[in-house]
């Protein structure tokens, strides 16, 4: 999997002088059935999250409050995107490293997954991750 299908999208946005609403349906606005939500919050300044790859599990993130930015590593390019609105977010496909930083103060991280959560689809290890990458495809 390479960096390009990371994709932003945008969601739906009804606006309206009482506050705005944005809805999001699996396989409609984002490409897989979401079997799991879940979130960052109250993150102290300066603090790193991810610094993972999931081997099977799609992720979709949304800035819901605040901002922060995602580096992206597919094993050969690295990218740097910053979130922070709540109707757009980013979709990270599986074997795709990535890592998180300069979260805005009260910002909260909203993510939708494909998968249950479990620890085995997890690689933690950087070079693991890359000796599995080597392994899918010898030529990179
Ligand atoms: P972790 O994946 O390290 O968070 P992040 O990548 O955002 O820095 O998860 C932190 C802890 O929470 C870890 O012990 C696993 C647990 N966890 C669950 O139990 N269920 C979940 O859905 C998630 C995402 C994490």
């Amino acid at each position: 999997m390479e960096i390009e299908a990371c994709r932003r999208i945008e969601l739906p946005k009804i606006a309206d002088p009482r506050g705005n609403l944005t809805f999001i349906e699996g396989m409609q606005h984002v490409p897989f059935q979401i079997k799991r939500v879940f979130y960052l919050y109250d993150v102290p300044g300066g603090a790193d999250r991810g610094g993972h790859a999931l081997k099977t599990c799609h992720q979709f993130l949304i800035a819901m409050s605040g901002s922060f930015d995602i580096i992206l590593y597919d094993g050969r390019e690295k990218e740097r995107t910053h979130l922070n609105r709540s109707y757009y977010g980013l979709h990270i496909p599986p074997m795709i490293w990535r890592e998180m930083d300069n979260f805005s103060s009260g910002s909260v991280c909203l993510a939708l997954a494909s998968e249950p959560y479990s620890p085995d689809d997890y690689y933690r290890d950087y070079h693991e991750y890359l000796k599995a990458l080597a392994a899918s495809s010898p030529s990179k």
